[in-house]
């Protein structure tokens, strides 16, 4: 496996790699869920490119992007043992100078739950996104579920400007309790990791509730706000942020779900002072 740090070097490897070209974008920190997308683009793909960048356009000035967890050496082991062939790991300076102006703007799928707490989050994950998409030039590109505004962020991004890149999205990973894999699990003391799981019980119950059709024992099945206050009471001591039900290309929360389609509960918690996101699919009967 190739290490890249430089952009030029890594526009000349590209040259160089068989087609088609499966590309991997993480910000390192890497555990299963990110191998699964490498695996994925191993079995599908001629070549693999993957990179880990810590960007940090996508950060707000109080979050954690000082103490965001780097692990360059474990990631590059890891990822030469599942088979990528190139390691692209820019620093910041290489993506972005301090003449860099230009960013992406969103449009809707971007402007509520995760978009509204977090407002620079999705321009700047669109912007470095949009950037490495440009360098590595692949032809496809794997991304989580887990994150899954942003995955239709990105993919509305594609759609939008005609990028020439087919995104495949991947299942959540998760722990045998349910909590989804996450860089920032590292941060969970022993007592938050235990009480981590309620954030996907929660998203479990609405799915469940709203997938089911309404009968004598739930006569409120299919009441949006009815069940997501029946979910929010199962989370303390988590701190909830949000639960939501969505549908899964515009991320608007919705009060009432139409019948026989596939939608998605959403949420964000909080245990201790780690921000938990997660989401669970379904279908409405
Ligand atoms: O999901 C992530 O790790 C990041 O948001 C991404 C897509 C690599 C962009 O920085």
């Amino acid at each position: 496996m190739k290490r890249i740090a430089a952009i030029s070097e890594m526009r000349a490897a590209r040259d160089a790699l068989a087609a088609p070209v499966g590309f991997v974008p993480t910000m390192g920190a890497l555990h299963a869920g990110h191998a699964s997308l490498v695996a994925r683009a191993r079995a599908e793909c001629a070549s693999v490119v993957a990179s880990v960048f810590v960007n940090p356009l996508q950060f707000g000035p109080h979050e954690d992007y000082d103490r965001y967890p780097r692990a360059l050496a474990a990631d590059s082991e890891k990822l030469a043992r599942l088979g990528a062939d190139v390691l692209f790991a820019p620093a910041a300076a290489e993506m972005f100078t301090p003449d860099s102006g230009f960013a992406v703007t969103p449009g809707s799928v971007a402007a509520h739950l995760e978009g509204a707490r977090r407002p620079h989050f999705f321009s700047g994950v669109a912007t470095a996104v949009l950037k490495l998409f440009n360098i590595v030039r692949a032809d496809r590109a794997y991304f989580g579920q887990k994150d899954a505004q942003q995955l239709a962020v990105i993919r509305q991004m594609v759609a939008d400007l005609d990028l020439a890149i087919d995104v495949v999205g991947c299942p959540t990973v998760r722990e045998s309790d349910g909590l989804a894999l996450s860089s920032r699990n590292a941060y969970l003391n022993a007592d938050e990791r235990r009480e981590a799981v309620r954030l996907s019980r929660a998203l479990e119950l609405i799915a469940r509730r709203l997938s089911s059709a309404p009968n004598a024992l739930a006569p409120h099945a299919q009441d949006v706000t009815r069940v997501i206050q029946e979910a929010e009471a199962a989370l303390p001591p988590l701190k909830l942020d949000y639960l939501a039900v969505v549908d899964p290309r515009r991320f608007e929360p919705l009060t009432r779900v139409p019948p026989k389609t596939p939608l998605l509960a959403v949420g964000a918690a909080f245990a201790g002072t780690t921000r938990l996101i997660d989401n669970v699919e379904f279908r409405t009967p």
